[in-house]
């Protein structure tokens, strides 16, 4: 298992319940380091292009103004394992699948308002990530 990153963003259901600072906490209790975070919000431009790889899929539309709906976190982690481990910690797309003390368990409302964004592979995690971070803010 190698050191590597991964990409999360709070998304804007979790950030307006108040949830910010216990998914940061669950997140490095869980033995990841913060490497870069930041407060912002999309435009839905920027989440349409963020999201692009599932433009073709029905939810999209809604994925986009609701990730744009206001303010995320987002973040580069590092940790042994970074993206399967995450993902784990994160638990399954819609919280109802999810198992039990995952994240989206704890926090998530629904399949789309489902509380944190995790990256599905190395390759995404650096492209992700640097969509949000330039190369000064991820060394
Ligand atoms: S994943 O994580 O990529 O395997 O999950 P996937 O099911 O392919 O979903 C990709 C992202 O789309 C979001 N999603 C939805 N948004 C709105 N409505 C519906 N029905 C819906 N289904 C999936 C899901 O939360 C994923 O977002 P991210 O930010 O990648 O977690």
């Amino acid at each position: 298992m190698a050191t590597n990153r991964t990409f999360t963003m709070i998304k804007p259901d979790a950030v307006s319940n108040g949830h910010i600072g216990a998914i940061l906490n669950d997140i490095t209790s869980a033995g990841f380091k913060i490497i870069a975070l930041k407060y912002t919000q999309l435009t839905e431009e920027n989440a349409g292009a963020f999201y692009a790889v599932h433009k073709e899929r029905p939810f999209y539309g809604d994925l986009v103004t609701f990730m744009s709906s206001g303010p995320i976190i987002a973040a580069i982690l590092e940790k042994d394992n970074a993206v399967e481990d995450f993902r784990k910690l994160i638990g399954a797309t819609n919280p109802a699948e999810a198992a039990k003390g995952t994240i989206r368990k704890k926090y998530a409302e629904s399949i789309e308002a489902n509380a944190v964004h995790g990256s599905d592979s190395d390759e995404n995690a650096e492209i992700e990530g640097s969509f949000f971070f330039s190369q000064i803010e991820r060394f």
